[in-house]
């Protein structure tokens, strides 16, 4: 026998029994974004590669490390197209805004996705090649209050699924304006402590200095001496990040200043935030991470335009959920209809379909075993209710199994559904 194919490293099959919990964290994402105003937006899952350097900066690990790319047809001659799957749907929402022209329309664009993101990182629990991520992006409001209408979003979106504990981490990291005097000043504070540096540290600090900060293995003392940007930011920077707090303050959203929040992709400007669930062992793995990106419409080839979003990662948000006791999306009760003869499958199907027609979830029993195996096979499957196709058929009849308590009875075809649909219901 061929040894059996299992599935690539870092990624995972939905099983039906995480279908529950999925329906529920998709269906929130859908509604909370339809309710402050977003329409949703799909885009390719694979982009030219070029979008991603250009968008997300050549030093930046989904680029320099993680980068999932993608070869042309098997027996093509073509050259190897420069593709690659994305890591993350913001470059490609900015492209798509600028191919179709979207800046024409009366704005500001509020859009979300919820799809698959591909990162070629070392996988580990929280972490995978394949992952879905429920994003969020507004283009061309400057803000400040849009920054804090988001991050009171996502915060709303982990309370409506019961998911505890959020905390909310928030920063600026101030603009091109005032953005190099801060890095100047990292630059200086880290090199006289490169000794103290990771290999990765001192790699940061000549690509990315800022990101010397978001380092994990970073010396806590030497963290906390750092320069921090809100320290350097310029008067219009400092009055947009002073109003954001404010907006929070108001809203009463909780959040806390985070010094080492940079965040790993260099389209940042002024405000980036992060929400933290607690974790397995107090691993501090971001549910969502987010901020403002006023320079990558331009970066892209556009007019300049701010912008700003978060993205949410939902496998993390399932299991926040499963940590947190909270149930997934029940599904409607189901109804199997089974026969007592074996020529009677055409019944089954027709009396299947028009209960569809009326709403209810049925699966008719395709097999000719005995009576009792079939309600047996349906009870095991989790039906609440037993159509039984027999000898009643010839005056327009069914049993009707309730599988919760064994009872049956006779009843007309026309009333069985209206019947399901009461008791369903309960009894008030
Ligand atoms: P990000 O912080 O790279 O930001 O990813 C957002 C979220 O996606 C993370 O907080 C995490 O929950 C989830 N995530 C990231 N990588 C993985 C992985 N390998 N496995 C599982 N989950 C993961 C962005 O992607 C930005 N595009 C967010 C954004 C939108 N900024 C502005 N607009």
């Amino acid at each position: 026998m061929a040894a059996p194919i299992r599935a690539p490293r870092g990624t995972q099959d939905r099983l039906p029994e995480s279908a529950a919990a999925w329906a529920r964290a998709e269906t929130a994402a859908a509604d909370l974004a339809s309710s402050y105003g977003f329409d949703r937006i799909d885009t390719p899952l694979f982009e030219r590669t070029e979008l991603f350097v250009r968008g997300l900066g050549e030093a930046s690990d989904a680029v320099s490390k993680e980068m999932f790319l993608v070869g042309g047809a098997a027996g093509s001659d073509e050259e190897t197209p420069a593709w690659a799957l994305r890591p993350e749907p913001t470059a490609g929402i900015v492209r798509a805004y600028l191919e179709h022209g979207l800046q024409v329309r009366p704005g500001p664009l509020r859009v979300w996705l919820l799809g698959p993101m591909f990162r070629y990182d070392r996988p580990q629990a929280g972490r995978y090649r394949q992952f879905t991520q429920w994003d969020v992006e507004v283009i061309g409001d400057p803000g400040p209050s849009v920054d804090a209408e988001l991050i009171e979003l996502a915060t709303r979106y982990c309370a409506r699924l019961g998911i505890g504990g959020v905390q909310v981490h928030l920063n600026s990291i101030g603009d091109e304006q005032c953005r190099p005097a801060y890095r100047a000043a990292l630059v200086e504070y880290f090199s006289a402590h490169r000794d103290r540096l990771s290999p990765d540290g001192r790699r940061r600090l000549d690509a990315n200095p800022l990101r010397v900060l978001d380092d994990r293995t970073l010396d806590p003392a030497l963290a906390a001496g750092a320069p921090r940007s809100v320290d350097h930011l310029c008067a219009a920077c400092t009055e947009h990040w002073l109003a954001v707090t404010g907006f929070l303050d108001r809203l009463g959203v909780a959040y806390q200043l985070d010094h080492r929040l940079v965040r790993g992709l260099d389209y940042y400007t002024r405000t980036t935030f992060e929400l933290f669930a607690p974790g397995r062992e107090g691993s501090q793995d971001a549910l969502a991470g987010g901020g403002r990106y006023d320079g990558l419409v331009e970066t892209l080839g556009g007019p300049s335009t701010p912008g700003i979003g978060f993205g949410l990662g939902m496998d993390r948000v399932i299991m926040a959920m499963s940590r947190s006791g909270v149930p997934g999306e029940p599904a409607p009760a189901l109804v199997v209809v089974v026969g007592t003869q074996p020529n009677d499958h055409a019944e089954r199907l027709v009396i299947a379909a028009s209960l569809r027609d009326q709403g209810l979830r049925v699966r008719p029993d395709g097999s000719d075993r005995k009576l009792g195996r079939q309600l047996e096979s349906a009870a095991k499957l989790g039906a609440r209710w037993a159509v039984i196709v027999g000898e009643e058929l010839t005056r327009g009849a069914v049993m009707l199994k309730d599988l919760a308590d064994g009872t049956q009875r006779e009843i007309g075809l026309h009333a069985v559904a209206a019947e399901i649909r009461d008791a369903s219901r309960g009894p008030n």
